[in-house]
C-alpha cells in the first residue's frame, strides 16, 4: 500500500484531567467549552485536519476522577463546526445509548451544518461503571461488536438514497421502511477505535477508520499490515490513526524528567478502575504497562528533543500512519510550541 502524507489531528479535551491519569500539573479548566474553540482555532490555524473528541459518562475515581466532567460529543460538534470552517471535527458515540435512527439523523444535520466536515466514532461499549450507573447490562464482548456492525448498516442506508426504503432485522433493531432526508452530500466517514480482534474483524468490513492503541511506534507495523489485509479480503481501504501523547524538551532528559513527574502522581485508584474496564474481555491493553497508560490515557508515548518527536512521527508515516491525533499536558500553549518547534521539522 502506498504511503500516504501525514495528517495532523488532536484528540481533544473535552473531558477534565486530559490526558494523563495523575494529579501533576492538571489543566483544570482545559475541558471547558471556550478552551475546546480555542484549541480548535489554534489547530485549524496550523493546518490541523481532524479534531476528535472523548465520549464519557462518569469519571474514574480516585483523587482525579479521571475524566469526570465532561462535554457531550455531538452537541460539541455542532458548536465547534460552527466556529471553525477547514477542520473536521468528529463525534463520539456509545452504540447501546442511541437508537442509529438518531444518530443517523444528527449525523445528517451535522454535515448539512458544516460542508461535510463531521465524522463519527463508533464505540461499542466497555464501562461497567458507566452502563451500570444507566441500568445497561454489558453484552458479551463478540455481540457487542455484531451490534455495532447492525448499527452501522443502519446509518448506511439512512446515509444513501440508492437502497431506501429498506428493511433491516437483527437481534437489536427491526428496521421497516427504513429512511431519512436530508441525505448527506458524502456519507460521514466512520471510525472505530477497538484494538480486539472482534473490533479489527468490524472494522475492516464497516469502518473508514481504525484508532489504533499501540504500545510504541515501531509495534504500529504489524497492527497496520493486519488491518490492511482484513480490509483488502474485503475489497476495502481502511484509514489509520494513532494518538500519541507527546512530551519534548530541549533535551531528552527534560522530557524523561516531565515524563517521570507525572507518573510518580500517578492516580493509583483511578488507573485500576480504567484498566478494569477497558480490558475487560478485549486483552487489547495486555501491551501497556499500568505507568504507561497513567502517563497516555493509552495512547503512544512519543518524546525527546523535538528532532526526535518529528523523527518518531515520520516513522509511524512511514509503517504506514495516515493521521497522528496528539495529545498534549497543556493543549493551547503546547500546540503553539508545537507549531513552532516540530512541525517545521514535519514539513521538512
Ligand atoms: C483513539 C481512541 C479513542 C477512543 N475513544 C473512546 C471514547 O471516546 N469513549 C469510549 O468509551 N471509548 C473510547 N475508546 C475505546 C475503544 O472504542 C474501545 O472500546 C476499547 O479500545 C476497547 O475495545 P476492544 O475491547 O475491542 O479493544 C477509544 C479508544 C481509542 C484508541
Amino acid at each position: 500500500m502506498a504511503q500516504r502524507r501525514l495528517s495532523l489531528g488532536l484528540f481533544m479535551p473535552n473531558c477534565s484531567n486530559m490526558p494523563s491519569i495523575s494529579t501533576h500539573d492538571v489543566a483544570q479548566d482545559q475541558w471547558t467549552y471556550a478552551s475546546n474553540e480555542a484549541i480548535a482555532l489554534a489547530a485549524e490555524q496550523y493546518d490541523f485536519e481532524y479534531l476528535f473528541p472523548v465520549s464519557r459518562w462518569r469519571g474514574f475515581g480516585g483523587e482525579t476522577n479521571f475524566l469526570g466532567t465532561s462535554l457531550e460529543t455531538t452537541t460539541w460538534a455542532s458548536a465547534l463546526l460552527r466556529a471553525t470552517s477547514r477542520i473536521n471535527i468528529f463525534s463520539t458515540v456509545h452504540v447501546p445509548l442511541f437508537h442509529p435512527f438518531v444518530i443517523a439523523k444528527m449525523g445528517a444535520t451535522l454535515a448539512h451544518i458544516s460542508g461535510n466536515r463531521w465524522g463519527l466514532n463508533v464505540v461499542s461499549g466497555w464501562s461497567e461503571r458507566e452502563f451500570g450507573m444507566m441500568g445497561i447490562e454489558l453484552e458479551d464482548h463478540a455481540r457487542r461488536y455484531d451490534r455495532t456492525a447492525a448499527f452501522i448498516e443502519i446509518l448506511q442506508g439512512l446515509w444513501s438514497e440508492a437502497g431506501q426504503p429498506f428493511d433491516y432485522t437483527s437481534d437489536w433493531y427491526h428496521v421497516k421502511g427504513g429512511q431519512a432526508s436530508p441525505i448527506p452530500d458524502v456519507p460521514p466517514q466512520i471510525a472505530n477505535a477497538g484494538a480486539s480482534e472482534d473490533a479489527k474483524a468490524m472494522t475492516a468490513r464497516l469502518c473508514d477508520w481504525a484508532f489504533i492503541s499501540t504500545p510504541s511506534i515501531p509495534d504500529v507495523a504489524t497492527i497496520i499490515n493486519d488491518i490492511n489485509t482484513r480490509a483488502e479480503a474485503h475489497h476495502r481501504e481502511v484509514r489509520t490513526a494513532i494518538f500519541p501523547f507527546v512530551l519534548w524538551g530541549d533535551s531528552r532528559d527534560q522530557a524523561e524528567d516531565q515524563l517521570h513527574a507525572i507518573i510518580e502522581k500517578k492516580d493509583e485508584v483511578a488507573t485500576a478502575n480504567w484498566l478494569h474496564d477497558l480490558t475487560a474481555g478485549s486483552g487489547s491493553f495486555d501491551a501497556f504497562t499500568s505507568d504507561m497508560l497513567a502517563a497516555s490515557g493509552g495512547g503512544v508515548h512519543v518524546h525527546g528533543t523535538a528532532e526526535d518527536v518529528a523523527e518518531q512521527l515520520r516513522e509511524a508515516n512511514r509503517l504506514g500512519v495516515d493521521l497522528a491525533m496528539l495529545t498534549f499536558p497543556h493543549y493551547l500553549e503546547d500546540l503553539h510550541r508545537f507549531a513552532r518547534e516540530v512541525q517545521p521539522l514535519l514539513l521538512q
